[in-house]
């Protein structure tokens, strides 16, 4: 039986993943809930599974859910309540599924404690690097990617000597902008970019989709993820988004794997690993014609994908800057305060103006972030 602490329930991936559960009570039972401000979601959560301990963000909110539930769970809230989620539950499974790299702390806890964790939440491995690996080395956990890019390639490559592995490949759908001229892209609005031809997702992976910095990010996570140089990992634009992945053999033969695009079959993948089982998704038909596209991705049109590239060659302080300065520009566009096209100029300005120092340990980690967030809305507050 999997126990499980889901650390962002009422999210896009928390919401699938109670799904999944829902399917498979005889396999995955939830211990603990954790969760930002949505409190109604949550309260219909927590009197669907019944969770021994539950935290979000407030502890006022938090209070609320108590009085409001019919039974007594255990209870925290903020930081600590996230880290009591992984630490203090008897749990071997944990779902990180917070956005952004308020994610880390947790995430490397719950490696820390030897639980297998299922990783949504890419920033704290592209942020954490390889304090992340050490933390997964010591505690002997596993960690498993519920991207669905890096779900492929985890099964792709499972059972395959690194050394027959030329190279990677991800795809990406290239989001609502992949056709449209430039300049309209710069002056796209909130809702043209929240508007997503294949994924429904959270607001802020889908900013991400539509600048592509979401598949420079799960670059870097694939090469923590799977020991590969920036050299060895490519990204194709593949419209249809049924290709997740592709890995090429050093003899030139290609391997890909496709299904239709739906978190509930990565997210099952890592619950359930090394079980394929039936999953909540609906089955992929062969019985209509189908076209596939593959484009190499258009750098003008995507500056974030290189950005993402050069702070993967530039060492780990230069992803936690490009992610803090991502973070910050992505939700001031959310919030109006600045164009689409301000986006991968700020995250460009970020990673070129800021010095780069080699990470020491997670406090060191965070402290680099949270001067990034501080210049980064410096930057914004004169451009908007
Ligand atoms: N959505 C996808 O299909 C998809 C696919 C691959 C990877 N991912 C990755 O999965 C992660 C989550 O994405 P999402 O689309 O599910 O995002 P989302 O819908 O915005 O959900 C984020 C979740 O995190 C919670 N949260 C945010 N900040 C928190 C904090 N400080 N403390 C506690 N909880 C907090 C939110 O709570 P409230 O809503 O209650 O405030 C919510 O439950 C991201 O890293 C994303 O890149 C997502």
């Amino acid at each position: 039986m999997r126990t499980l602490a889901i650390l962002g329930s009422t999210g896009s991936i928390g919401q699938s993943t109670l799904e999944v559960v829902k399917r498979h009570p005889d396999k995955l039972r939830v211990v603990a809930l954790a969760a930002g401000k949505n409190k109604d979601k949550f309260l219909e959560q927590c009197r669907a599974f019944g969770p021994e301990f539950i935290s979000l963000e407030t502890e006022e909110d938090i209070q609320w859910i108590l009085n409001s539930l019919e039974y007594r769970p255990d209870f925290s809230f903020g930081k600590e309540g996230l880290l009591r989620c992984v630490e203090d539950t008897p749990i071997n499974t944990v779902v990180s599924a917070i956005v952004g790299a308020s994610g880390l702390r947790s995430t490397e806890a719950a490696l820390r404690k030897g639980h297998r964790v299922c990783l949504a939440n890419k920033e704290s491995l592209v942020v954490g690097g390889t304090i992340i690996l050490d933390a997964l080395r010591k505690g002997q956990g596993e960690l498993l990617p519920i991207d669905s890019e890096h779900a492929a390639l985890h099964q792709l490559l499972r059972g395959k000597e690194s050394s027959s592995i030329r190279s990677i490949r991800l795809t990406a759908s290239g989001g609502p902008f992949r056709e449209w001229p430039l300049d309209r892209i710069k002056k796209a609005t909130v809702t043209e970019a929240m508007n997503h031809p294949t994924w429904k997702m959270g607001p802020k992976i889908t900013i991400d989709s539509a600048t592509l910095m979401n598949k420079g990010l799960e670059v870097i996570e694939a090469s923590h993820l799977f020991s590969l140089s920036a050299e060895q990992i490519g990204v194709t634009i593949h419209p249809q988004s049924h290709v997740h992945a592709m890995i090429e053999m050093h003899d030139g033969t290609f391997q890909m794997q496709a299904s239709v695009n739906d978190m509930r079959l990565p997210i099952q993948y890592a619950l359930l690993y090394p079980h394929q089982i039936q999953t909540p998704a609906p089955p992929f038909t062969w019985d209509q014609s189908r076209t596939w596209d593959f484009h190499p991705p258009d750098e003008k049109r995507f500056p974030c994908l290189r950005l993402a590239y050069q702070s993967l060659q530039s060492g780990q302080s230069a992803s936690i800057i490009l992610n803090a300065a991502n973070e910050v520009s992505v939700s001031a566009f959310l919030a109006g305060e600045i164009t689409f096209g301000l986006i991968s100029e700020c995250n460009e300005s970020m990673l070129n103006k800021i010095p780069l120092q080699k990470p020491h340990n997670l406090d060191h980690v965070l402290e680099i972030d949270a001067a990034v967030r501080t210049d980064t809305k410096q930057w914004i507050e004169a451009h908007r």
